[in-house]
């Protein structure tokens, strides 16, 4: 059983959001395709205008050019539909990017990898919705009293991504290791607690989503008992029709196996969690030198780096395998065929 998942003014027919995918895996095509169902489609903003032409010169007007043009593509096919972005907190030209969306009409930023502590004054005065994602409680509690002592309001909605997700991670390496199911179940049910305390200071339903390993319905119906609104999943969506990511990605993704999926080190300053391939193995021997600077992480110092992250994500959006971080979530090896952004609903919602 579920119900509608309600942010603010704006309802979800499904409470599902597709989680944001960079570099170029959640553009308009899967975000415009699962908001056309009835869940909430999210654009990660993460060097979106990597294919650009001119986007080695001049990265940052690609990127803000075709944040508008993703918006507009993905408008088109979900017209009624609801529509995020994620913007990683970590991007160099933060602000410009969460603008940006504004301008272009976005129902909601989503923010995680680091806090977005700034966010609610950067988006002052727009009617988008503020979401932050946040892996524990004392994250949850930093953003909820900053924002409510520096801004005087609190967040819309509140993502919780638990160790299972993909992409940049909100733990330690070391707490990947220990981290048990029921002790995390904790922690969901202590960021519901005292996100209900605010919702009540400010007289409003602040939903909670649960985003990590999601992976059918009992698991959805296991959040929902714990308190949760809603869920978000992004590595079973890697492998559908409509999925932005080049062909190779989506099979690398369906020829994986367990024991392939690994913790890796980003520039980013977090742990990911990726598929183990030749660029890894690269990796562990030494660094990549940088060639080409593209600024993108505020955190990332070139001279030092182990690799050059927006190289070894743009390689793995074009399907050049063998020079890519393949991120994915700890449940890509269960995926077996190309299916559709329908068939991934009907796991949980049919
Ligand atoms: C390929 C890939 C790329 C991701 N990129 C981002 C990103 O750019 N920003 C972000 O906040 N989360 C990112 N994530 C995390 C997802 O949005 C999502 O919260 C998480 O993966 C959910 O777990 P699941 O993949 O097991 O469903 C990424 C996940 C994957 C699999």
């Amino acid at each position: 059983m579920y119900k509608a998942l309600k942010i603010g003014n704006l309802t979800a027919k499904l409470p599902i959001i597709q989680g944001g995918m960079g570099v170029g895996i959640s553009l308009s095509s899967l975000a415009g395709a699962v908001s056309a169902k009835g869940g909430i489609g999210v654009i990660s903003t993460a060097q979106i205008g990597f294919s650009e032409p001119d986007f080695n010169r001049n990265p940052l007007e690609a990127n803000l050019r075709m944040i508008g043009e993703h918006i507009k593509r993905a408008r088109k096919l979900a017209p009624s539909g609801i529509l995020g972005v994620n913007i990683m907190v970590a991007t160099q030209n933060y602000a410009r990017y969460v603008k940006e969306a504004i301008k272009n009409g976005i129902d909601l930023i989503i923010s995680g990898a680091g806090l977005p502590t700034e966010l609610p004054e950067i988006a002052k005065g727009s009617k988008a919705k503020l979401v932050p994602i946040v892996s524990s409680l004392k994250a949850a509690s930093v953003i909820l009293k900053m924002w409510d002592r520096k801004n005087n309001i609190t967040p819309d909605a509140i993502i919780i991504e638990g160790p299972k997700a993909g992409g940049h991670l909100g733990f330690s390496t070391e707490q990947l290791e220990h981290i048990d199911d029921l002790a995390y179940d904790e922690e969901i049910k202590n960021i519901i607690a005292l996100t209900k305390d605010y919702g009540t200071k400010y007289g409003k339903d602040i939903p909670v989503i649960v985003a990590g390993g999601v992976q059918n319905k009992q698991d959805m119906e296991h959040y929902f008992d714990l308190g949760a609104e809603g869920i978000q999943v992004a590595t079973k969506f890697v492998t559908t029709e409509e999925c932005d990511a080049d062909i190779n990605y989506k099979q690398a993704y369906i020829n994986c196996k367990q024991e392939d999926i690994v913790i890796v080190k980003s520039p980013v300053g977090m742990p990911g969690r990726a598929i183990k391939n030749k660029f890894m193995e690269k990796v562990f021997f030494g660094r990549i030198p940088i060639k080409h600077c593209y600024n993108c992480i505020k955190s990332c110092n070139p001279a030092q780096t182990p690799y050059c992250i927006t190289e070894a994500l743009s390689n793995a959006a074009v399907g050049n395998l063998d020079e890519a971080l393949l991120f994915c979530g700890a449940n890509a090896y269960m995926e077996d065929k190309i299916r559709t952004v329908q068939d991934v609903l009907d796991d949980y919602f049919a």
